[in-house]
């Protein structure tokens, strides 16, 4: 069974003080044991964060990586370095990079290797835009992504990436995918992982939905057999509402 895994993405937002703050809030609470709850914080909040979040069972994730492991990349920073602070996932390849950062599929996949090689969880992420999802292309990008994504990666490494579905229309719109057009979308994206690797490595996979997640509605996408999760954005600022995804997500674990 796959351990459903919630992830905060808190894009550009929260200084240090306010990533330890929202820490604080987590202590007076017990997360359930059976789900996998992530905070990806920017990078300088990072450390902060680490001491902040001890004793919470929250694990430490980057938005960003590059696929070097040093070198002259300004303003970059590679794997062994958010390994050396303690971090243990990183987001790769979300849509705002590639929009507004030109990450290609071709960026994401060595930066997909470079976690893999050096022992961070990668999230990557995909999903189509609006314009293609109403060409009625969504299944095409999604492929294209996942398979250029995965290219070339061992079945054994494949099965500890966690895959994010984020339709960009869904992203900070409050407009969520129906839990099941997400579902659709994500038994296909398990389907393309099992051409590229076998079946096996295609069930251990965990694929997350993303976009305009709220504690109101994550029941009923969790509840599709395929959603094993979910990479939050704005719902993950607040630590009440945190709690309550990650509660959510418990309350489903038995399925
Ligand atoms: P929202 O939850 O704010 O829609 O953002 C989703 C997202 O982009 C998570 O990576």
């Amino acid at each position: 069974m796959r351990t459903p895994v919630i992830a905060g993405n808190w894009k550009m937002y929260k200084t240090p003080e306010e990533a330890e703050a929202f820490a604080a809030a987590l202590h007076d609470t017990r997360l359930p044991d059976g789900v996998e709850a992530v905070i990806c914080a920017p990078f300088v909040a990072l450390p902060a964060l680490r001491k902040a979040l001890e004793g919470t069972g929250v694990g430490l994730g980057a938005q960003n990586v590059h696929w070097e492991r040093e070198g002259a990349f300004t303003g970059e920073i590679s794997v062994p370095m958010l390994r050396a602070i303690g971090v243990k996932y990183a987001i790769i390849g979300h849509s705002e990079r590639r929009a507004y950062f030109a990450e290609t599929d071709e960026t994401v996949h060595r930066k997909l290797k470079a976690a893999l090689a050096g022992g961070l969880v990668p999230i990557v992420c995909v999903g189509e835009t609006l314009e293609e999802r109403e060409q009625g292309r969504t299944k095409e990008v999604v492929r294209q992504q996942v398979e250029k994504a995965l290219q070339g990666i061992s079945a054994e490494d494949a099965a500890r990436v966690i895959i994010a579905y984020e339709p960009v229309w869904a992203i900070g719109t409050g407009r969520a995918a129906t839990a099941q057009d997400a579902e659709e979308v994500i038994a296909f994206i398990r389907d393309t992982v099992a051409s590229l690797t076998d079946a096996s490595t295609a069930a251990a996979v965990r694929i997350q939905y993303g976009g305009s997640v709220k504690p109101d509605n994550i029941r009923e996408l969790l509840d599709m057999p395929n959603i094993d999760g979910a990479l939050v954005g704005g719902a993950s600022l607040d630590p009440a509402s945190f709690i309550k995804l990650v509660q959510a997500a418990e309350a489903g674990d038995d399925r």
